[in-house]
């Protein structure tokens, strides 16, 4: 590290080499039940590959190369497949706590394997086509304590409500309120200084977002905000999740991590689809996955191993890992536990969860969660 980046406030950055990155992968990941039952959320695949790997091409392509994960919740699902991260060009770290900690806790809690002076924090299920460069460049020009990615959404009360002055400083941080203030929101994507991870409080629960952030601002700490217009998605919900990776299949959310190259579809090795099966909208099928003869498959995840079988319809959903979906059957919106079998002809619409293994033999029965 060199201190004349950091001294001189004008310097643009020359890169981000001497900046390390914390994801944050503790979250259970309830609103994706049942598929987050057997893996954590960022482990789950999204255009052929676990989303994590999306998140960790883009950090390397910051020319970040040291990444420690906050883990708790699944912890083993991450270092199974990472790793050292020397087959991602990265040196991955593994830090797991017994019982969560909170954002903020997380934080705290990786403080000895971070040496770099600059931390670039991130959310583990955050899709952005941020600059993150350019915003490593932005902190080092107003000489920040604290950094935030803020994008805008349409529904603010979901999220860290983030107003900032003409200048870029942060003026509040409302966690997820009912009149939020601007439709300005904290993308989940920070940077600290590491002296502002040493003053948060060790050894317990805390919420960044609810206590770490409102501290800064009431110490009036130098927090800025970094505002974006380029592409941003929690991966949080069923939703989001498929479209997310329908977005990744189809090059409108940024990685290069994808396992082949951009088109309508991705289909991984040993999938077999039928010549009269129709596959649309940016779906992404996994390994072995079977798609029988006129079976219509729309911006969806189908994990390894499912089966579609002839004649079913499969829109905005996710199949989980060697789930059967019968002939005939229409699934939209729904997600489908491993190992579960829909019978032929039925309806899962609107919402529907089947749980892994549940089998739902009865054709013809419709399951709705909303009046369509
Ligand atoms: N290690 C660890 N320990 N990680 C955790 C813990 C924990 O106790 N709790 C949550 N995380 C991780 C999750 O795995 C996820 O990657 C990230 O922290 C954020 O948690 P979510 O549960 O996804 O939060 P959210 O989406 O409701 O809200 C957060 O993200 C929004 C942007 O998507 C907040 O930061 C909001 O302010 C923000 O607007
Ligand atoms: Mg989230």
């Amino acid at each position: 590290m060199s201190d004349a980046v950091t001294s001189d406030p004008i310097r643009p950055a020359d890169g981000a080499d001497d900046v390390e990155a914390v994801i944050l992968v503790g979250g259970k990941g309830t609103r994706l039940r049942p598929l987050t039952l057997s893996a954590a959320k960022p482990m789950l695949p999204t255009a052929g590959a676990p989303f994590l790997e999306h998140l960790l091409s883009r950090v390397r392509a910051a020319g970040i190369r040291r990444v420690v994960l906050g883990t708790s919740y699944r912890a083993e699902t991450f270092s199974g497949y990472f790793g050292d991260g020397s087959r991602f060009g990265l040196e991955i770290d593994y830090v797991i706590e017994d019982s969560p900690l909170g954002t903020g806790g997380a934080i705290r809690n990786v403080l000895d394997r971070v040496s770099a002076p600059t931390v670039m924090i991130f959310n583990g299920d955050i899709l952005s086509g941020v600059d993150l460069t350019g915003m490593i460049d932005f902190h080092r020009r107003q000489q920040a304590d604290v950094t935030l990615h803020l994008t805008k959404v349409d529904d603010p009360s979901a999220f860290g409500s983030v107003p900032t002055d003409p200048d870029g400083r942060v003026q509040a941080f409302l966690e997820k309120t009912e009149n939020p203030p601007t439709d300005q929101i904290n993308a989940g994507c920070y940077l600290f200084q590491r002296t502002v991870i040493e003053s948060i409080p060790a050894g317990r629960v805390v919420s960044v977002e609810r206590e770490t952030f409102p501290g800064l601002l009431a110490g009036d700490a130098r927090v800025y905000g970094y505002v974006d217009s380029s592409y941003w998605l929690d991966l949080g919900t069923p939703a989001a999740f498929v479209q997310g990776s329908a977005d990744l299949v189809r090059g409108i959310a940024p990685t290069s991590a994808l396992p082949a190259p951009a088109g309508d579809v991705l289909t991984l090795p040993g999938a077999v689809v039928a010549p009269t099966a129709t596959l649309t909208g940016g779906t992404a099928l996994g390994r072995d996955v079977s798609v029988g003869d006129d079976a219509a498959v729309a911006g969806s995840v189908v994990f390894d191993g499912a089966v579609i079988e002839a004649g079913a319809t499969v829109t905005r959903s996710v199949i989980g890992a060697r789930a059967r979906i019968g002939a005939g059957a229409v699934v939209a919106d729904a997600v489908i536990g491993d190992d579960a079998v829909v019978g032929p002809r039925c309806e899962l619409l609107g919402g529907i969860r089947v749980w892994p293994g549940v089998e739902l033999p009865e054709a013809g029965v419709r399951f709705s969660s909303d009046a369509s």
